[in-house]
């Protein structure tokens, strides 16, 4: 389509997504870590929305790590998310965290009801040694502050999903048994395994009580 000044105006989305991604990977060399006022992480979250809005992601993995249990570990409608982006190799296995967004499941950087479905695995191991590699693989939880995280990520997680949305959770009971979780919510699951130790569980938002 023609403008009047004779330049063509139709968008080309991937284009303006690769522009977004690298005015982010630009403002990032401005950060500076030790300063938590860092007006260039304003910037860097700002465009992390803006990129999602642009790419009309429908799902959140809000503590992706290497996308072990993903089908396809880079699916379209997919935003993945973690905490840390880091690559090495730890006793022989090749470890890859790239989320598309470093960031926090306390304080999700999304408006209100923005997705479709989200997927909650986070950490759940309070002891895990230093070196090995569950930590590596899965992270941990702060021994003190865990169980305000948890409920915490799951405000948010709700808080991002569209009404009637889905959210699934996996959680294993090697350290702390699902029950515990549950009762630091105040949301009910619809179904989910209720035998073994790794537990997949499905809530809806808004869900009649
Ligand atoms: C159990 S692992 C996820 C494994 C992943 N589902 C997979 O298939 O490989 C938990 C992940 O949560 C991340 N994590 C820990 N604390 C987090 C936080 N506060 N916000 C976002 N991600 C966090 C860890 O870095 C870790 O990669």
């Amino acid at each position: 389509m023609e403008g009047s000044e004779g330049r063509c105006n139709t968008v080309n989305l991937e284009e303006v997504i690769n522009q977004l991604i690298n005015l982010r990977g630009h403002c990032e060399n401005f950060i500076e870590p030790s300063n938590e006022f860092c007006i260039w992480k304003k910037n860097v979250k700002a465009l992390e929305i803006a990129i999602n809005f642009v790419k009309g992601n429908r799902i959140l993995d809000a503590c992706c790590g290497s996308r072990m249990f993903w089908f396809d570990k880079n699916n379209e409608d997919t935003c993945y998310m973690d905490n840390r982006k880091e690559e090495f190799e730890i006793h022989g296995k090749y470890v890859n965290v790239n989320p598309d967004i470093v960031a926090d499941f306390r304080n999700i950087p999304f408006p209100d009801s923005t997705f479709y479905l989200v997927v909650f695995d986070p950490p759940h191991l309070k002891w895990a040694g230093p070196n090995g590699i569950m930590k590596a693989q899965y992270g941990q939880l702060n021994k003190n502050t865990w169980k305000d995280d948890l409920a915490k990520g799951f405000e948010e997680c709700m808080r991002v999903l569209k009404s009637n949305g889905t959210l699934v959770f996996k959680w294993s009971d090697s350290q702390i048994n699902v029950k515990e979780v549950l009762k630091l919510i105040p949301f009910k699951p619809l179904f989910g395994n209720q035998r073994g130790n790794t537990h997949w569980m499905v809530f809806m938002k808004d869900q009649a009580k």
